[in-house]
């Protein structure tokens, strides 16, 4: 027998409370419990587990092939390992308009022509709404099928006929189980769906696409559960306003987290970009005060993209330091360092930082490109040298040191035109052959003597 109570569930953590809070203990977040049902499980007892289960040693165990999927979307490939693969479980969450619908219908539609059946389900637009999307996307593929549908078991039921090959939900917070009584989309049923949603994908060795909303502070709409139980993690990003959109891994249990995919949002649907970087620098300004071009790997990709700072006077007691695309603390860092070393009085200024483009750079890649574009600003000088990439990590005593792949990103820069790079001097043995000019600083000091 399954008995059923009534619990209390925070909508943003998850956190279970046998009786009404104000605030939720977990997250502290206020007025966030709602009243929900829990299924209890009959007890199991010990001696059922013991026959099923059984130990065994590493070695006797085969490793499974995993099987992948080409989704005739290279960027999306590599943002998923390799392709998508069988019975995996993916999430890909964005703010609404961002292009999801839009990213998964060609997907499917390319997953249709090439190994059959796809189905699609929708819970928030009709089969009409979808056609008229299609349509403009120029689908016509015939073993793509639309469903119109929120009852999560009536859908299972349909997967079980049509044996599809790959499906979709969009999105998780319309579907709904008919035995509980809470609301589409709440924490308990987010989590039954999603339990559901996993049975069937490794039941029948199907990869499910589930689109999940996020909130206005850009979590996850729900509980996180959703994100442990999941294979993959996608987060789909950009400026509405803005046509490039950026894929990148959250989490990835079949390939690394650091790749990204880069898409431009046309009126005929999403195209891939392969060279990201002539994109990020199609109305970069060169040489103007403030300005410096980067280099930065995104997996196993060298992009550049042009850094902004903006140094403006203020009578504030604590100066404004405001970015966009980089962490705060590294920022902190290197204006640490520019006072100390160079005797900058930051602390007299607001300091405003953008990468341009929507790229959120990871790691220390961007340190000597901000301390340049950071001098350029306070300074009221612009780079003397005509196309520059910068790349290099700041040390706390103002030495440049090295990075990763230095040489790929020089090659990049090259291949770009480029005429000026700005390295760590213990990269430039790693470089040979290029046709550019190589200034190899090995402190903050030197570097500015070359360029300014
Ligand atoms: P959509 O995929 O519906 O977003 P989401 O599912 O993430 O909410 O895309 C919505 C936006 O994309 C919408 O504002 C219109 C725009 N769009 C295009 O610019 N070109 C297109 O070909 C399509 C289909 C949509
Ligand atoms: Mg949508």
């Amino acid at each position: 027998m399954v008995k059923t109570k009534t619990v209390y569930v925070c909508q943003q953590c998850g956190y279970e409370s046998p009786k009404w809070l104000g605030k939720c203990p977990d997250c502290g977040t206020w007025n966030s419990m709602s009243e929900e049902e829990k299924k209890e499980k009959p007890s199991t007892k010990y001696t059922d587990i013991l026959i099923k289960s059984n130990p065994q040693s590493i070695v006797n165990i085969k490793s499974g092939n995993i099987e992948r999927y080409d989704t005739g979307i290279e960027e999306l490939n590599r943002v998923l390992g390799g392709g998508l693969v069988k019975g995996s479980l993916t999430l890909i969450s964005g703010d609404p308009g961002i292009g999801k619908s839009t990213l998964l219908l060609q997907t499917a539609s390319n997953i249709a022509e090439k190994y059959g059946i796809v189905l699609y389900i929708s819970g928030e637009e009709s089969e009409e709404q979808i056609k008229i999307r299609a349509d403009r996307l120029n689908i016509t593929s015939k073993n793509l099928y639309i469903l119109s549908e929120t009852n999560l078991e009536i859908v299972e039921r349909h997967i079980e006929d049509i044996k599809p090959s790959f499906v979709i939900i969009d999105s998780v917070q319309t579907m709904y189980i008919d035995t509980m009584s809470s609301a589409p989309g709440s924490v308990s049923q987010v989590r039954e769906c999603s339990n559901h949603m996993m049975r069937v994908a490794k039941n029948n060795n199907i990869p499910f696409f589930i689109v999940a909303h996020v909130t206005k502070q850009g979590e996850l709409a729900g509980p996180r559960v959703l994100e442990h139980m999941v294979d993959t993690v996608l987060s789909f990003e950009g400026e509405r306003t803005e046509e490039i959109r950026i894929l990148r891994s959250v989490k990835n249990r079949f390939g690394t987290t650091s790749e990204i995919g880069v898409f431009e949002m046309r009126d005929k649907g999403l195209i891939q970009i392969s060279d990201p970087s002539r994109l990020f620098l199609e109305d970069a300004s060169f040489n103007a005060e403030g300005s410096a071009v980067i280099g930065i790997m995104e997996g196993t990709r060298p992009i550049l993209v042009e850094i902004q700072a903006l140094v403006t006077e203020t009578k504030m007691v604590n100066p404004r330091r405001t970015v966009v695309g980089i962490d705060t603390s590294r920022l902190n860092l290197i204006l640490a360092v520019l006072e100390k070393k160079l005797r900058l009085p930051f602390y007299k200024y607001d300091v405003y930082v953008n990468v341009v483009g929507g790229l959120n750079i990871d790691g220390t890649f961007a340190d000597l490109g901000m301390a340049v574009a950071l001098i350029s600003s306070i300074n009221a000088k612009e780079i003397k040298l005509e196309k520059l990439m910068i790349v290099g990590e700041v040390g706390l005593t103002g030495e440049i040191r090295p990075i990763a792949s230095c040489d790929r990103l020089v090659k990049e820069a090259a291949k770009l035109g480029f005429k000026n790079v700005l390295i760590p001097k213990k990269n430039k043995l790693s470089i040979n052959g290029e046709n550019i000019n190589i200034i190899a600083p090995s402190t903050l000091k030197e570097s500015l003597h070359n360029i300014f």
